[in-house]
């Protein structure tokens, strides 16, 4: 089936909707906005560089004349931006909060709050956010929609090294702030007001982290092999209008890499690890309260 047919077949207008979306300017970001213009939403773009959300912004306006859509900066790294951003949108909140921004192969240091940055861009800045808002998004039966990836089954929580300051191999660091993320929000236990979504594989920056040559022999195949953006975010806005249980997510129906959106079961996470993960998530919440 087309993406447009899939558009058409599956998602409500968005018109007197707003939502809210962070890393609008990545590779799947960017087709997120483009599908979620076309159906009418007006648009939050959380973004660090604000220079290139507003050009973006003004992209977007020349595609689609009537859009609603404004910047607000958000550096995930950077807590301060992620208090303000998240009490502006205590202010205002949202029909819908997609956190769709991620990091993935970037030189690891230690933020303001003393959190590693990888966690903290990919778990714990938008763990803060969702806990902090479900209440209001909740009480405007809205959704929260993070984008998880199958990386996190590389990982397994280690009680040792919580933050994997250890490790090397980006996918493994990577992969357990997503496993963090995703199981965190499983376990806020709200499966009608939270989803976690993915998109399979699709080349964008994040996948673009191979040396310069390797990148240069693969870049063309991939973009062959793999779907595109605009058809691997499908899976994100199937989280955002379909409902699931606790542990179910979106993502490819093909061996979750290709096709269509398709809602499954995840079995890759124990109950007991699951349970420490939200133990740990609460701790480092109460932790940075007190900064
Ligand atoms: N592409 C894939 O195959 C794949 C697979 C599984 C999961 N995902 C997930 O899909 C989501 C979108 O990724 P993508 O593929 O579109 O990659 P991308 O093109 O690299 O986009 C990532 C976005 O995250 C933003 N970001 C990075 N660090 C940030 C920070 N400190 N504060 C705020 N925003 C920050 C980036 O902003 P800048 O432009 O300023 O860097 C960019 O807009 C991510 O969560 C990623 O983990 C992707």
């Amino acid at each position: 089936m087309k993406t447009d047919i899939w558009m058409k077949q599956n998602m409500p207008s968005m018109e007197n909707k707003t939502v809210a979306i962070s890393g609008a300017t990545g590779g799947i970001g960017q087709e997120l906005c483009r599908h979620l213009a076309s159906l009418g939403a007006s648009l939050l773009l959380l973004d660090r560089n604000s220079e290139r959300s507003n050009a973006w912004i003004e992209k977007l306006k020349a595609e689609f004349p009537a859009l609603n859509a404004k910047h607000l900066r958000l550096d995930l790294a950077d807590f301060d931006t992620v208090k303000a951003v998240t009490e502006e949108l205590l202010k205002s909140t949202p029909d819908y909060l997609i956190f769709n921004a991620g990091a993935y192969h970037v030189p690891r240091y230690t933020t303001s709050v003393g959190h590693d940055n990888v966690f903290q861009i990919n778990f714990l800045a938008p763990y803060y956010m969702a806990r902090t808002l479900l209440p209001a998004m909740k009480e405007k039966s809205g959704r929260i929609v993070a984008v998880g990836s199958i990386a996190h089954n590389y990982s397994h929580i280690d009680l040792n090294d919580i933050e994997f300051l250890t490790r090397k191999q980006s996918s493994k660091i990577y992969g357990n702030a997503k496993r963090f993320l995703m199981f965190s929000l499983f376990g806020l236990d709200e499966s009608k007001t939270v989803a976690v979504a993915h998109p399979g594989i699709t080349l964008t920056n994040i996948t673009a982290h191979y040396p310069k040559v390797i990148y240069a022999l693969i870049k063309h195949p991939m973009k062959v092999i793999f779907m595109s953006p605009r058809r691997a975010s499908l899976s994100i806005l199937a989280a955002m209008v379909q409902d699931a249980k606790k542990n179910e997510w979106f993502g490819p129906s093909l061996f979750d890499v290709w096709g269509l959106p398709k809602k499954k079961l995840l079995r890759t996470c124990s109950d007991e690890e699951a349970k420490q993960i939200c133990q740990m998530a609460a701790e480092m919440i109460a932790d940075l309260a007190q900064k």
